[in-house]
């Protein structure tokens, strides 16, 4: 399991905070969140920490199934005492591994936030039902935007980004969390300055949201946003911890999917963390409840730098 757990870390999470701790148990392990990674700004609620940790527990149990171990898991066991306990996962006997699963195992090792452009090529309707289906397995809802929804979107997505970095609150909280490449911290968004130059550090600021740093930043969103070949919106019935825990581990069962296709994904999020832009993202998905992602979804270059993770030993409860 301890092996396994080096799976878990390799998850995806908010300006890479790692907010997820693990209690090794006899016959498994209990996945935390961990509360002690806010962002008071973004994320005031915990919603995007708790899918960040539901996403290492997707990892662990996928790279559980791949070494032919069966597992059982438990969701908010605790949910009065415990509520950071967000899973008990138990390794209840064996089972077969398959090509599935180790192409899967293997998505989670190269798997990347890709924040670049993307070709034109299309995203098959059989791949997005795919993905549909996995994320509801997960318990979540997917919706692949109409292409006439892009142009509302990126209008949103436009909205949500002048309002953050007008918030000198929101700049603080993103550049505590920008780190150089090379600096040696193991947590954060690393980037390079070679590449930004002068345009740090707001520039860098605005590529981690937009990977663009033009000039003329709301135009280029809107390029990209309409240019994105599946533009997805991930939401759950409720808006709970049990709720973010299944959006949390839909996002990364679909972007694990979408890697076995060869594809990336990369986030368009900041719509869903200002409350009145919420609304409007809910009145482009029909009204759907509760938008918990905006992703995109498509055929990308490598992405040359990988994010830093923690030790696994930090993470590890006594
Ligand atoms: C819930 C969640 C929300 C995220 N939101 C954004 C976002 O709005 N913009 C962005 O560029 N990256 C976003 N990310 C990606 C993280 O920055 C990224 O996962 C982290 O830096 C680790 O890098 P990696 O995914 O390449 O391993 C988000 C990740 C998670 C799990």
């Amino acid at each position: 399991m301890h092996f396994i757990l080096r799976y878990g870390v390799l998850a995806p999470s908010t300006h890479n905070t790692q907010p997820w701790r693990f209690a090794l148990r006899d016959d498994g392990v209990d996945v935390y969140s961990d509360e002690t990674k806010v962002l008071p700004i973004i994320d005031p609620m915990g919603r995007q920490r708790v899918m960040s940790a539901a996403a290492a527990l997707l990892n662990i149990r996928v790279a559980a199934h791949a070494f032919g171990l069966k597992t059982h898991e438990e969701l908010l066991p605790e949910p009065e005492r415990n509520p950071a306990l967000i899973a008990r996962l138990r390794v209840v006997g064996k089972r077969r591994t398959s090509a599935r699963l180790l192409a899967l195992r293997d998505a989670i090792v190269a798997r990347r936030t890709n924040r670049q452009p993307y070709s034109q090529r299309p995203v098959s309707y059989a791949i997005a039902d795919d993905l549909f289906d996995v994320a509801a397995r997960e318990g979540a809802w997917l919706l692949r935007l109409h292409p006439r929804a892009k142009a509302p979107l990126a209008d949103i997505i436009t909205a949500a980004d002048r309002a953050q970095f007008a918030d000198k609150g929101f700049r603080n909280e993103l550049s505590q969390w920008l780190v150089p490449s090379g600096s040696g911290r193991a947590d954060g968004i690393p980037f390079a300055k070679k590449e930004y130059g002068n345009r740090m550090p707001i520039g860098v600021q605005m590529m981690v949201r937009t990977f663009d740093i033009g000039d003329n930043v709301a135009a280029k969103e809107i390029a990209l946003a309409k240019g994105s070949p599946m533009l997805v919106v991930l939401g759950t019935a409720g808006d709970t911890r049990r709720d973010w825990i299944a959006a949390g581990l839909a996002m990364q069962a679909i972007w694990l999917k979408a890697m076995t296709y060869g594809m990336s994904a990369s986030f368009l999020n900041q719509a869903l963390e200002i409350p009145t832009l919420r609304d409007q993202v809910f009145a482009l998905v029909d009204e759907r409840p509760n938008p918990q992602l905006v992703m995109r979804f498509g055929y990308g270059p490598d992405v040359a730098h990988p994010t830093p993770r923690r030790p696994l030993e930090s993470a590890l409860m006594a």
